[in-house]
């Protein structure tokens, strides 16, 4: 029996902290910035945010390198400001989540300085994993694992021996064998907790663990994703203890919940993060991995929806978020993008279970081509440009016609917005019925409000090539995708709203409609 909660068919927003909206002129998006704008989210209809890490921070990954996860870095404001911000959205009926980051640590934390002042084998060391190296003088590092950012996912300090880390060298992983790191997570999450967050979005929640004895992976495993490889850098058994330790944390407060960040496909193995005693949900990243292919697209919900199956979890859906390509340009870009795009938001806001969205695909937005120069993500330092996810982090167009479009009252914004976005500003689309943001706003008001939406399960139709429709078993909403290069006639009923206008009745190509 599935738990009727708030998250089971909720739409999530991911607010990228940085590039939101900045209150305080400094080029970079806060806490303030983000109370200041939920009279926008608020007409956008979503349920519930989830805040990208704005804890203290040297921001080597941009706050995913934390150094006091229990205070709020000074660039993003105050705890003062975030208990504002906690208030304000739940008067406006908007649950607040946050990122916690259980599997390293900035190099700025206390720990880890404490832990390279220390010497090896001391108690300081024992919270991260530092190894001697192999080769005659340790010159080698302990094995051959490669980070998740390029280059070796190993660090050699001044004594000789060295650290692992899965990411940047500036974000040490935490050894989880240690009951120090433990205790710590759970009071970070109590931490939170008490001051009246609804939930967390868990870090690479498929990491944390570790192998005994630290075997060599497959060099073949690719850095990040999952992979056909044998790569014992993720998914170790040992990690469901740990979400079991958080979802004993979580149950102490009613209606929290937690959704873990799992680069893990195989269904099998994907659900096991969500058995009752684990995570309620797991991000499921199929739809982004998965090309503007109605047969693809099919394949990949059908797959999506046997993990929650397995277990009794809601399906969640997502096709974007700031370490993958916006959906526009992932579909070809320009104007077919938007088309695509705009496309497949109707694809998901029609799936049962919980949807998370990501801010500024509700405007169309494409990636930004940007100057190597301009470049701040440390990938694309290590792995080369073509890997920096900067291109989706670019702050927000808001209102008026030039640079910074009211994001920020300072010019120099953190990553250069396009002056190209003019005509994409949330003021210009708001008043506009055909804009993309007018689509997001409808769309997701009738899945809010509309009886068609219910019910778990889908009946897929026979469809020409290149597309599909499936209903809602429960409800009867219909969902129709067009992917080929022709209008395609439409399954019989009543259109209650399509992602392009129809063309004498029929669906044009790249487009998708709901009927009942
Ligand atoms: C997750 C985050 C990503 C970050 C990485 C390391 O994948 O989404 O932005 O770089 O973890 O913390």
């Amino acid at each position: 029996m599935r738990q009727e909660a708030w998250w089971q068919d909720a739409v999530f927003y991911q607010v990228y902290v940085r590039s939101f909206a900045d209150s305080d002129g400094d080029g970079v998006g806060d806490l303030e910035g983000i109370h200041s704008r939920l009279g926008y989210l608020e007409l956008l209809g979503v349920d519930a945010l989830w805040l990208t890490p704005f804890y203290r921070s040297p921001m080597a990954d941009h706050g995913y390198d934390i150094a006091d996860p229990r205070d709020v870095d000074p660039m993003f404001g105050t705890l003062g400001d975030f208990d504002v911000l906690l208030t304000e959205a739940h008067k406006r009926g908007i649950k607040v989540t946050v990122d916690v980051v259980p599997n390293h640590t900035s190099n700025q934390h206390a720990w880890f300085k404490s832990a390279m002042a220390a010497a090896p084998g001391s108690p300081e060391r024992d919270r991260y994993i530092f190894r001697d190296g192999v080769g005659p003088t340790g010159e080698d590092p302990p094995n051959n694992w490669v980070s998740a950012f390029g280059g070796p996912a190993w660090t050699r300090v001044p004594d000789g021996q060295w650290y692992l880390h899965l990411f940047a060298p500036q974000q040490p992983d935490l050894n989880w064998a240690n009951p120090e790191v433990a205790a710590d997570l759970e009071r970070t999450l109590r931490f939170w907790l008490e001051r009246g967050v609804d939930g967390f979005r868990i870090d690479v929640a498929h990491g944390m663990a570790k192998p005994p004895g630290l075997p060599d992976m497959d060099p073949r495993a690719d850095a990040l994703g999952p992979s056909h490889y044998y790569d014992p850098r993720w998914d170790n058994d040992g990690v469901h203890e740990i979400h079991q330790m958080i979802r004993k944390v979580l149950d102490e407060f009613p209606d929290a919940m937690a959704v873990g960040e799992i680069w893990v496909t195989d269904e099998e193995r994907l659900s096991r993060y969500l058995r009752p005693d684990e995570l309620h949900l797991a991000f499921n990243f199929r739809l982004v991995l998965t090309h503007f292919d109605a047969d693809a697209m099919r394949t990949a919900i059908e797959r999506s929806l046997t993990v929650p199956a397995k277990v009794g979890a809601p399906a969640t859906w997502t096709l974007g978020n700031h370490d993958v390509w916006r959906q526009v340009s992932r579909y070809g870009g320009g104007e077919t993008g938007v088309r695509r795009a705009r496309a497949m938001a109707l694809v998901e806001l029609a799936l049962p279970g919980t949807v998370y969205l990501y801010n500024g695909e509700e405007l169309g937005l494409a990636n930004v081509e940007l100057a190597p120069a301009d470049m701040a993500d440390p990938r694309a330092k290590t792995s080369g440009a073509e890997f920096g996810r900067d291109v989706s982090r670019v702050p927000l167009p808001w209102e008026g016609d030039l640079p910074p479009f009211g994001f920020s009252r300072n010019p120099r914004t953190w990553l250069p917005m396009p002056a190209e976005w003019a005509g994409l500003t949330v003021e210009k689309q708001i008043e506009d019925a055909d804009s993309t943001l007018s689509l997001y706003r409808q769309a997701i008001e009738l899945r809010k409000t509309h009886p068609a939406f219910g019910g778990d399960e889908l009946e897929w139709y026979g469809a020409p090539a290149g597309c599909f429709a499936f209903r809602r078993r429960g409800g009867g909403l219909v969902c129709a995708l067009n992917t080929s290069a022709s209008p395609i006639a439409l399954p019989p009923g009543e259109v209650l709203l399509s992602s392009s206008p129809l063309v004498d009745g029929k669906l044009p190509a790249d487009s998708a409609a709901w009927l009942i």
